[in-house]
């Protein structure tokens, strides 16, 4: 199995479609950034030549995804390239239509919730709690059967009290599965990563409310995403983030990014430019030594570190097994 898991296959092509967002939460730096995005050309291009490298998992990432006008001729493309689309929103722009039209195309979608309606709108803005719950809702209607919808919050020092309200609004909207991932300070403006890193003295109350979050979850019959990463969080904060499955990472080994730049990653939280895909095709760019370079670091555990529902949780399960 593990010789398996580091052998190169692709399998997940990740686009951040465009940098822009219309919200700023104030975890995030993402709309701080220059309102970049790839031409529609140049991500077909990328989907049919990431196809022929075997990926089958496609996930647009932002900024807001769903903010781009041509969004449904993205999905529609990758849908007939045979790609499921899995892809984190934070709702504001999904009514009923955009919702009936999503389930033409995505096998998968999370909601970002980030707890209680009153964090969630004092971290994301005024207002879009409402329209985020109002998201799930359509989306809900028009779910296929074989499809997932998803809530998923960003743990912090202010939003860990907030955990079980997530489970609630799970319980009460029937939605697949919750999700959490720990703050991530590359993520956010250096200034005040201090307002959300969950400092050492609270990380045994973190731990017990994590614990006892499970045990409710499970009480109310809500699916956690995924139990590994919720329960490491704790370990997370206390080694400030650079925690790494103990037998190696393999997501470089089925994974490709690519920013809106051209600029393409082997892993999104270790940002080392692999490649550009306004000089090299991606075949080049997968198959080269750079990438390659990526893969030993990160099976050799010499990468940065990581934990986040994107990234390779299935290591830290052979570590736990
Ligand atoms: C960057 S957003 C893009 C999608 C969409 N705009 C949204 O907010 O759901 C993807 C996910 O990253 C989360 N996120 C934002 N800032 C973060 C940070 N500093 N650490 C960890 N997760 C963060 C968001 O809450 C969201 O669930
Ligand atoms: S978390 Fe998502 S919605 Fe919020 S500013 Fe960042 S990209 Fe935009
Ligand atoms: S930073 Fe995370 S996803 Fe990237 S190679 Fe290291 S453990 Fe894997």
């Amino acid at each position: 199995m593990e010789n398996d898991i580091f052998q190169k296959d692709l399998k997940h092509i990740g686009i951040v479609l465009s940098f822009t967002c219309n919200l700023k939460c104030k975890m995030c730096k993402l709309w701080m950034k220059p309102p970049l995005s790839l031409s529609l050309d140049s991500i077909k291009s990328i989907l049919k030549q990431a196809k022929a490298l075997g990926a089958d998992i496609f996930t647009p990432f932002g900024g807001e995804p769903v903010l781009r006008k041509d969004i449904f001729e993205i999905f529609s493309y990758a849908h007939q390239l045979g790609y499921d689309i899995e892809f984190v929103t934070n709702g504001t722009l999904i009514n009923e239509q955009v919702a009936e039209r999503l389930f033409k195309y995505i096998s998968g979608i999370s909601i970002s919730i980030e707890g209680s309606k009153e964090h969630h709108d004092e971290i994301r803005g005024n207002g879009t709690f409402d329209k985020a719950i109002s998201a799930v809702k359509f989306l809900t209607k028009y779910k296929r059967r074989d499809a997932n919808i998803c809530l998923t919050m960003v743990v912090t020092k202010n939003s860990y009290k907030y955990m079980k309200k997530l489970v609630d609004l799970a319980s009460e909207l029937k939605v697949d599965k919750i999700f959490y991932q720990p703050f991530n300070r590359a993520q956010a403006r250096k200034e005040n990563v201090h307002d959300f890193l969950v400092p050492a003295v609270e990380i045994p109350v973190l731990q017990l409310e994590i614990e006892s979050t499970i045990n409710y979850a499970m009480h109310k019959n809500v699916q956690l995403g995924s139990v590994i990463e919720f329960k490491l969080i704790p370990l997370y904060f206390k080694l400030n983030g650079k925690i790494k499955p103990t037998k190696g990472c393999f997501l470089p080994y089925h994974d490709m990014l690519i920013i809106p730049n051209g600029k393409v990653f082997a892993c999104p939280f270790e940002r080392i430019e692999v490649g550009d895909i306004n000089e090299n095709n991606l075949d080049y760019i997968w198959n080269s030594e750079k990438y390659e370079k990526q893969r030993e670091k990160a099976r050799l555990k010499k990468c940065r570190g990581c934990l986040a529902n994107c990234s390779d949780l299935d290591s830290y399960k052979i570590e736990s097994a």
